[in-house]
């Protein structure tokens, strides 16, 4: 009888064990056995991309992001259209903005060339892409977790539904974050990636002309290059130092120079000013708190296990 249920905890132990339920379904060892030349070969081309354009490691990041909101981190966003559904690069917050396709196929080739076959899924290639890039341009580096599937579709609608506007006010902001599993801490933390990038003019002409919350003589600035008829595309840096991963973001914010809408949402009278000026002091506790941030983003549902595949090609699947 003694032994028996110690077979039977031991069973158990194995079973937690083997599948995971401790660590979660996600670990960042994933590949450490089945190829672990993977992730240094994502490194070297995010940064050689990113030596190439700068604001490609801006790029890759968003990539994630909206790639995670949509479903979760399924990889969804890189299929193309088929008969059977329209790709999600046609959605609103999408179209003639989200870029960086073509360095997701090379690293795609790349790490298939160097695990001898397709065992890494487009899925974490984007969250380590993005990993990778924050580090590129100066900022933090943190265990990504791994073991991600891809999906075998796309929804236009879920992206246009589920992915912010720049004209959000802090409810629908934290309201969309918390759909996701998010706090508001994760909202602020997150919205600090807007420390890298651009924006179009169209993302940002309503806060220029008509906010009351912006500083003067930066709504001047902004407005040259932005006209209120025409220039849709014009493109403005996301904050003062647009190259580089660093809190400055949160330091505009604080003197109302955040460039959207929603970004000066986050520093408007409401509950998180608080974590704004303090990231605003404080580049390492920001850095930090981005670091576990977008390990949680990217804990957003994922495909484990038997569920999706491991997609040949990024942009269809098998
Ligand atoms: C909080 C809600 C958010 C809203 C409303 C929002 C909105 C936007 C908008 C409108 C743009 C400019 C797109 C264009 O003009 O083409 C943009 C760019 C960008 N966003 Fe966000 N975003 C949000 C959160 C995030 C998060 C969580 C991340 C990543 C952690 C992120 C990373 C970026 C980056 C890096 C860019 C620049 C991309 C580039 O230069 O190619 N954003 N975002
Ligand atoms: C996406 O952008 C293209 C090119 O500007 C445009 O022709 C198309 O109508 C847009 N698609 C959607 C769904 O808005
Ligand atoms: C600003 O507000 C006015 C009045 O509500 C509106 O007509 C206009 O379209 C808004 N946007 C810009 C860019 O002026």
């Amino acid at each position: 009888m003694a032994s028996k249920s110690c077979f039977y905890l031991v069973a158990v132990i194995m079973l937690l064990l083997t599948t995971n339920a401790f660590s979660g379904p996600l670990s960042p060892e994933f590949y450490d056995k089945i190829c672990p030349q993977a992730l240094p070969a994502i490194k070297r081309v995010v940064e050689e991309a990113v030596r190439e354009e700068r604001r490609m490691g801006a790029s890759l990041l968003r990539v994630h992001f909206h790639d995670c909101f949509v479903n979760g981190c399924d990889g969804s966003i890189l299929l193309d259209s088929t008969p059977s559904f329209t790709s999600e690069k046609f959605a609103l917050p999408n179209n003639n903005s989200i870029r960086g396709f073509e360095v997701i196929d090379r690293i795609k080739w790349e790490v298939d060339r160097v695990c001898g076959g397709p065992v890494v899924s487009c899925a974490d290639i984007l969250a380590v892409a993005a990993r990778d890039s924050v580090v590129a341009l100066g900022g933090p580096n943190w265990k990504v977790k791994l073991g991600r599937r891809d999906s075998t579709t796309a929804s236009i609608d879920t992206a246009n539904n589920d992915i912010p506007a720049p004209f959000m006010d802090l409810p629908a902001l934290i309201s969309s974050f918390s759909k996701q599993g998010l706090d508001i801490k994760d909202l602020v933390a997150l919205s600090g990636g807007h420390t890298i990038g651009f924006a179009q003019c169209f993302t940002f002409r309503d806060r220029i002309y008509n906010d009351t919350n912006i500083d003067s003589n930066f709504a001047a600035q902004r407005r040259v290059n932005c006209p209120r008829d025409g220039g849709d595309a014009n493109l403005a840096p996301l904050d003062s130092t647009a190259g580089l991963f660093d809190n400055k973001y949160f330091c505009d914010l604080v003197t109302k120079k955040g460039l959207l809408h929603s970004d000066q949402a986050l520093f408007n009278g409401g509950e998180t000013d608080s974590l704004v000026k303090k990231y605003s002091y404080d580049f390492e506790d920001f850095a930090e708190d981005f670091g576990e941030s977008m390990i949680n983003m990217g804990d957003i549902r994922p495909l484990t296990g038997t569920q999706g595949q491991i997609r040949y090609n990024c942009r269809r699947a098998n």
